[in-house]
């Protein structure tokens, strides 16, 4: 068995896994990112797509924002839409500049391969097995299978960014962690359309029949959810259903309708709120996914974990630096506070726009109250601003 040794060892190459080996890098501290996916299928894999403005600036700092910069669309806020109207809120007014960014997560993923390979970065795509060891000793250890060779990396840390469904939280002891949850009783049905854009800037719309969200992807590419049974079979819902729902949820009294084309993909993703606490345990530190999850109605998850990476870089170049501890005992403590407004955002957001078997009429009055209260009071269109742009980094 080969025995080699590296700084930092990463499990996962989504964007936390990624960042996080960039920033390293940037910071002179070598690291190895192990993922169990093919470099293609990590580069393919169509999730969200909202970028903060933290986020951006993050990206642009460390030098992978060119194509961002190039490709995205910048826009200046959203659309929200009830009772058949629509409503502006004009983001980078109300936040002193900062704007809404739609750039694809899977193309964060392709810049930041980019950058990470172009420096000699040492990514291992398609590698099986991966288990964590003696996370609680200063050696801790990263087994994995290789080309069908079984291999070990010691190091001084490992990173867990391997995602809600990663090894690395279960690598923990019983106990350790504290789990808070909550399941949603809906799901999003999301498609992919080929045709232009239906709009210059995102649709959240909130009907009696469920939440609709225009999105897109790029000129000829649009990205649209429609909230749904979790439980529903995607063969059940077939292109004209699809149409017929989006034109009824989005229809507006001046006689507004989508866009329609070819839909090229179809998933049902399910919805949840979930924070594990605390993400540290000895020399294991979890980022992203692997420690928290939100609904992604506020497109918070992508930029969470960002923020996290951004603070375990941090904390790791002080602590190789100047041998200082105390960013890395009070890392999980940093990230939980962004982390519980991110989620209570996303939650809020969710509960605002869905419709609920359980809702009453006068839950039903009671969001369109709150939706008319956001978009009349400039202090209730700000709150929903500044936590959608992304609150400053602390
Ligand atoms: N071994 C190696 N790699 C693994 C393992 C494993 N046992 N389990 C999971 N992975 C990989 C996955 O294949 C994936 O590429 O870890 C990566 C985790 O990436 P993400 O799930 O994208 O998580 P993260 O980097 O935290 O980014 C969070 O991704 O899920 C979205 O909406 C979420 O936008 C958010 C963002
Ligand atoms: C997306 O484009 O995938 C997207 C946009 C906004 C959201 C969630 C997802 O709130």
């Amino acid at each position: 068995m080969s025995g080699e040794r590296v700084a930092v060892g990463i499990v996962g190459a989504g964007p936390a896994g990624l960042l996080l080996s960039h920033l390293l890098h940037l910071a002179g501290i070598d690291s190895v990112v192990l993922e169990n996916r093919s470099r293609e299928d990590v580069e393919g894999t169509i999730r969200a797509g909202v970028l903060e403005q933290g986020t951006v600036d993050l990206l642009t700092e460390a030098g992978v924002g060119s194509r961002l910069h190039r490709e995205a669309s910048f826009h200046r806020g959203v659309y929200l839409r009830f009772a058949g109207a629509t409503h502006h809120i004009d983001m980078q007014e109300l936040t002193g500049g900062k704007r809404v960014t739609v750039y694809a997560q899977h193309e964060v993923i392709k810049d930041l391969v980019a950058a990470r390979l172009a420096a000699g970065g040492d990514i291992r795509f398609g590698v099986s097995d991966v288990a964590l060891e003696a996370i609680e000793t200063g050696r801790p250890a990263l087994r994995f299978t290789s080309g069908g060779e079984p291999r070990r990396i010691e190091c001084d840390f490992i990173a867990g960014c391997d995602g809600s469904h990663g090894v690395s939280r279960h690598s923990l002891p019983a106990g350790t962690l504290q789990r808070y949850e909550r399941i949603y009783p809906f799901g999003w049905f999301g498609v992919l359309v080929e045709a232009p854009p239906s709009s210059d800037e995102l649709i959240y719309a909130s009907h009696d029949r469920g939440f609709a969200l225009v999105s897109t992807r790029s000129p000829t590419l649009q990205r649209m959810y429609l909230q749904c049974d979790p439980g529903d079979d995607v063969a059940d819902w077939s292109d004209d259903r699809i149409w017929a729902e989006f034109r009824v949820r989005l229809e507006t009294r001046d006689g507004w309708a989508p866009i329609e084309g070819p839909i090229t993909q179809k998933v049902i993703v399910g919805m949840r709120s979930l924070v594990h606490e605390p993400m540290r345990h000895g020399r294991l530190f979890l980022a992203g996914d692997a420690a928290h999850v939100v609904p992604p109605t506020g497109a918070k998850g992508l930029n969470l974990a960002v923020a996290d990476v951004r603070l375990l870089a941090r904390a790791l170049a002080s602590f190789y630096r100047t041998k200082d501890e105390s960013l890395l005992a009070r890392y999980s403590d940093d990230c939980l506070r962004r982390i519980w407004k991110g989620q209570r955002f996303s939650w809020w957001l969710t509960t605002l726009l869905h419709r609920s078997d359980s809702d009453t009429a006068f839950d039903r009055r009671r969001q369109l109250a709150e939706l008319d209260y956001i978009t009349s009071s400039r202090a209730a269109m700000t709150s929903l601003a500044e936590n959608y742009v992304g609150l400053p980094f602390e």
